[in-house]
């Protein structure tokens, strides 16, 4: 399939954490090019509203409540979504975060053990625990999964060291399942940098955001729709020969701190007051 042709017609896709923020437009995004989409969120409303979006658009939806870190919990996930659509095709591990939904959840001296493991819990753990419910089900006719990692998991920031290490991780579990699920399964992430959420502008202040869009040579936030735009191609047939890549939506921030850039700076980030 070309870019040009890309359509996902037929095919049945599980977005989690997908009632808001990118889960909803990567929802949207896999609902207008024709996928089924069932929609898992931990809160029920939201994953509800975002079924009834699809659905008003003339597409075939379904909300499923769960919280992705429980292992029962995923596996009613599939389940469900097996028995209301008969297959899985592609799978979009996008619950996750920093514990408390800051986001920047403080200095290894203040980070406290629930913060850890919560976050490991919610991105690392979640990816695996879905990953693997999806595995029988899609070697049989063959499937896309896509992680949601982060460029802190490719350049950890400074006041993130658990969210880095756990998209850090997320990011070594995609390469991971990419050689293990092979060739039936292509497993890829995303590396999203500063994104534009009801949460994000709601959590950072003014002057933090122009300290941080100081580190990022595009200059801007991205949108949720330029993430979930990805995540359509990656899990579209157009995206075919593509596995074990991580693929940055951060307008460059890696780059500029990978090559030491004069411009990027240390900013000290510290949880919110
Ligand atoms: N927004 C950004 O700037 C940004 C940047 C890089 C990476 N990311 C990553 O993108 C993903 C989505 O981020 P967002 O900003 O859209 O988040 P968000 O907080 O706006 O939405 C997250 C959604 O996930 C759901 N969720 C949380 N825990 C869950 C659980 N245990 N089980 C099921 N659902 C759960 C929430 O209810 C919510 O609907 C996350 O993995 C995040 O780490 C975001």
């Amino acid at each position: 399939m070309r870019l040009a042709d890309l359509s996902m017609a037929g095919k049945v896709a599980i977005v989690t954490g997908g009632g808001q923020g990118i889960g909803r437009a990567i929802c949207l995004a896999l609902g207008r090019a024709g996928a089924t989409v069932c929609v898992a969120d931990l809160d029920r409303g939201c994953a509800e509203a975002v079924a009834g979006e699809l659905r008003a658009a003339g597409g075939e939806s379904s909300a499923v409540q769960a919280d992705v870190t429980r292992e029962a919990d995923v596996a009613e996930m599939v389940r469900v979504t097996l028995e209301r659509h008969g297959h899985v095709d592609v799978l979009v591990n996008n619950a996750g975060g920093a514990s408390g939904q800051d986001f920047a959840i403080g200095r290894v001296e203040n980070l406290r053990e629930r913060d850890w493991d919560d976050t490991f819990a919610v991105n690392v753990k979640s990816t695996f625990l879905c990953s693997r419910a999806v595995t029988a089900p899609m070697r049989q006719r063959g499937g896309s999964i896509i992680n949601m990692g982060s460029v802190t998991g490719l350049f950890p920031f400074p006041g993130m060291p658990a969210y880095s290490a756990a998209k850090a991780a997320v990011i070594s579990l995609t390469k991971s399942l990419a050689m293990e699920l092979a060739p039936h399964v292509r497993v890829n992430a995303l590396a999203p940098g500063l994104i534009e959420t009801e949460r994000t502008s709601r959590n950072r202040r003014a002057e933090q955001l122009i300290q941080l869009l100081s580190n990022v040579p595009l200059g801007r936030m991205g949108s949720v729709e330029e993430v979930a735009d990805m995540a359509l191609y990656l899990a579209s047939d157009a995206a075919a020969y593509i596995t074990g890549t991580v693929m940055e939506v951060g307008g460059g921030q890696v780059w500029m701190a990978e090559n030491g850039h004069p411009a990027f700076r240390d900013l000290g980030i510290r949880r919110p007051s």
